[in-house]
């Protein structure tokens, strides 16, 4: 596995991140949604940065089945949600892959009566969206590439990276043989 980004330059982006928001927002009620389950560790750093009347809520969605690693059919639930009438959401994913996931969220929010829905993702594939819209608020461009840690999973592990790492081919025959191993370790909580 290779590091993208470290845990320092993580923690850096949603200090960026949670600056734009607030420059936005300022200190108007906020109901932040979380897209379960990869946004967990970046909804807890970033909502500890804002400033003001905080609603936390968490939606879930899901597109990749097992060891996969491309998009498949696209289920979403959306049962926690409280009402969102007239509210100011922010709409928080861990990647921007497609984009499917965040625009078919972001149409379920504003059909929920939700006054001004954003949308922020900590990181944004290059070149692979396939929808009209983009996010407000990105952390990071990176490349066309499977990563794993901060939240992201591959079939269902590896989220608890406090890093990003990105799986070559080799590391996805590796995980799918139960095998997989971060080379560079010096960042894994012992
Ligand atoms: P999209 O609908 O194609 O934009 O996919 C977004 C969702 O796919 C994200 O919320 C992630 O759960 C998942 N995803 C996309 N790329 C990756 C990746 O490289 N690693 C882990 N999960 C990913
Ligand atoms: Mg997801």
């Amino acid at each position: 596995m290779e590091v993208l980004l470290t845990a320092d330059e993580l923690a850096d982006g949603i200090a960026r991140l949670s600056s734009e928001v607030k420059r936005n927002v300022g200190r108007r009620p906020l109901t932040v949604v979380g897209v379960l389950t990869g946004s967990i560790v970046l909804v807890a750093d970033l909502i500890r940065r804002l400033e003001g009347p905080v609603t936390v809520s968490m939606v879930w969605a899901s597109s990749y089945r097992g060891t996969a690693t491309t998009p498949g059919h696209l289920e979403l639930r959306l049962d926690l949600l409280p009402d969102l009438t007239g509210q100011d959401v922010l709409l928080v994913d861990d990647i921007f892959d497609t984009g499917h996931t965040l625009k078919a969220l972001l149409g379920e929010l504003r059909r929920r009566g939700a006054a001004n829905v954003r949308s922020l993702v900590l990181l944004r594939k290059t070149g692979r969206a396939e929808v009209d819209i983009q996010p407000d608020f990105v952390g990071f461009d990176i490349p066309d590439k499977f990563v794993v840690g901060y939240g992201l999973d591959f079939d269902g592990d590896l989220r608890h990276l406090p890093h990003l790492a990105a799986l070559d081919d080799d590391d996805i025959a590796a995980a799918r043989g139960g095998q997989v191993r971060c080379s560079d370790t010096s960042e894994t909580p012992s």
